[in-house]
């Protein structure tokens, strides 16, 4: 099975970048299942900004192997997601996330850190069909964790373990779901 964490600031160096860090290593140390995670970067793809032009073949979205599911780890701007995040989502476009789970992650370096999730899960999936599962996380006063360089707290620790289950349990029940839908029909390729 193979995650692939996408950090979506496009600040670097970055909190969301440090963060993918420290999680992909937690639960590589932390959670006992057969998976495969890496980490990518949104802001070192160096993608233009989207436009028929730019969906060429000439830039890499990141996502070139299959994958089975996602973790976006997602920066607080103004209450919502980054630019980054909304555009890469169309240089990857819906074959890539056609009924894959997604881990919502938020990440704040003050109080915040839900809106961008609200966003997501109430504007991004209709055409993507990405299908972002019921838990989610949220790392406010993310500098304190980072400075820590390792997630220490009980409770974290057993969200952290709860999602990536449920993550886990999503993708292997969504692949029969793939299977029995196969492709949309041209008529509803955007959503309904
Ligand atoms: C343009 C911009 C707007 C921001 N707006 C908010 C906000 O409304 N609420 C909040 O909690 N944090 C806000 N932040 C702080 C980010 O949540 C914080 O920088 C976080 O650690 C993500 O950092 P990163 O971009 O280094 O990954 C904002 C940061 C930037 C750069």
């Amino acid at each position: 099975m193979k995650i692939k964490i996408v950090s979506s600031s496009q600040n670097k160096p970055s909190s969301s970048f440090e963060l993918s860090k420290l999680l992909k290593e937690y639960i590589e140390n932390n959670i006992d299942n057969n998976f495969e995670i890496g980490i990518l970067n949104l802001v070192d793809l160096g993608l233009p900004f989207w436009d028929f032009s730019a969906c060429s073949e000439q830039y890499s979205n990141g996502v070139e192997e299959e994958i089975d599911a996602f973790i976006f780890v997602v920066p607080d701007w103004n209450g919502m997601m980054p630019p980054i995040l909304k555009n890469w989502f169309y240089f990857v476009g819906s074959a890539q996330f056609y009924h894959k789970p997604v881990l919502l992650c938020g990440v704040s370096s003050g109080e915040g850190g839900h809106y961008p999730l609200v966003e997501l899960r109430a504007f991004a999936a209709k055409n993507f069909r990405m299908n972002f599962i019921p838990e989610n996380l949220i790392f406010k006063n993310v500098k304190e964790l980072l400075s820590t360089k390792t997630i220490k707290e009980n409770k974290l620790r057993e969200r952290i373990n709860h999602c990536t289950r449920t993550l886990v349990a999503y993708s292997k029940a969504l692949k029969s779901v793939r299977s029995e839908l196969g492709e949309p029909s041209s008529t509803i390729k955007y959503g309904i």
